[in-house]
């Protein structure tokens, strides 16, 4: 049998609107994704008896206890392969590679991404034959960034974030990410967002129409001042040294800057390629930066290839 890779890009929120806490623990989301030239690859050998194993290969240095990925069956990928199993009914085994260069815990949905990609490696290699509408109802039950993941471009985000879709854009970006030293876990920082809104009303997030007026003419200086994250203040009051790496990208001319789903990774929108030069070296010397990445989107999202 021979393996199947796939690629699959980080996400990014442009906006990231959240509502008030829904009974389930979940918060109700507007958001608009935009898949970025950042991607892990995952490869799927098929084998002879029915065991489902992984082994992770990280091209990261960030490490701490939380960024740590899970092996064996607490890996998304490993769940996402069972349940592609279990929803068609085989009983095949699979050996899953990870290439992982998203970074792990950093707001770009690195998890999600390797569910994702394994849902489309583990269908080719076992011949399952789901179509991608129906990956993407087993892509929502593995998490809330999952289905987009297999979208890839650009797209409104709602509900949880699971429901996807598209949206009029134009043009590409010059992005710059900013990777801390830390992962934060999306949980608690939404769960400290609930914190700070203990007892203030929350309303019904929008997706702000000056972000989709922005995308649909492709003006990156009007995307720039768009963009949004109702989780900045959560992020911040866990981690208060990401306002400073905002501060210098914005010293040193982004578009604008905020930070990543639930951070810590803090994105910058350039105007070009040495303008996004200018800013990566701005924040390659700012303390709370373990790494600085230059980086396009949108891209498509995961494929085989
Ligand atoms: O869906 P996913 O498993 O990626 O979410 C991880 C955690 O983030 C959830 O367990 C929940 O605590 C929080 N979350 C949330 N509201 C969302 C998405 C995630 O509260 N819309």
């Amino acid at each position: 049998m021979s393996p199947v890779n796939v690629r699959v890009p980080a996400k990014i929120n442009l906006c990231l609107g959240v509502g008030p806490v829904r009974d389930d623990g979940y918060h109700p989301l507007a958001t608009v994704y935009q898949a970025v030239d950042l991607h892990d690859e995952v490869r799927a050998t098929g084998r002879d008896d029915d065991q489902i194993t992984v082994s992770v290969h990280s091209e990261m240095d960030v490490r701490s206890e939380i960024s740590v990925v899970p092996d064996g069956d607490d890996n998304i990928a490993v769940k996402a392969a069972r349940l592609l199993r279990e929803r068609t009914g085989i009983s095949s085994g699979v050996d899953l590679s990870i290439r992982k260069v998203i970074p792990v815990a950093g707001g770009m949905a690195g998890g999600s991404a390797d569910a994702a990609a394994a849902l489309v490696a583990c269908n080719e290699v076992w011949g399952t034959g789901l179509s991608r509408p129906a990956l993407e109802v087993l892509a929502a039950q593995l998490g809330s960034d999952v289905p987009f993941l297999l979208h890839g471009g650009n797209a409104v985000g709602g509900g949880r974030g699971e429901t996807v879709s598209p949206v009029l854009a134009r043009g590409s970006y010059h992005w710059v990410f900013a990777m801390a030293h830390e992962g934060l876990s999306t949980r608690a920082v939404f769960a400290e967002f609930d914190r700070l809104n203990t007892g203030a009303e929350v309303p019904e997030p929008v997706v702000p129409d000056a972000l989709l007026a922005a995308l649909r003419a492709g003006d990156a200086e009007a995307l720039g001042a768009a963009l949004s994250n109702d989780l900045t203040e959560a992020a911040f009051s866990l981690r208060p040294e990401l306002e400073d790496t905002l501060s210098i990208g914005i010293e040193a001319g982004a578009l604008g800057a905020i930070l990543s789903g639930s951070g810590p990774t803090a994105l910058f929108l350039a105007s070009d390629e040495a303008h996004s030069l200018d800013i990566a070296f701005a924040l390659s010397s700012a303390a709370g930066c373990a790494d600085v990445v230059q980086s396009r989107g949108p891209v498509p999202g995961a494929r085989v290839g």
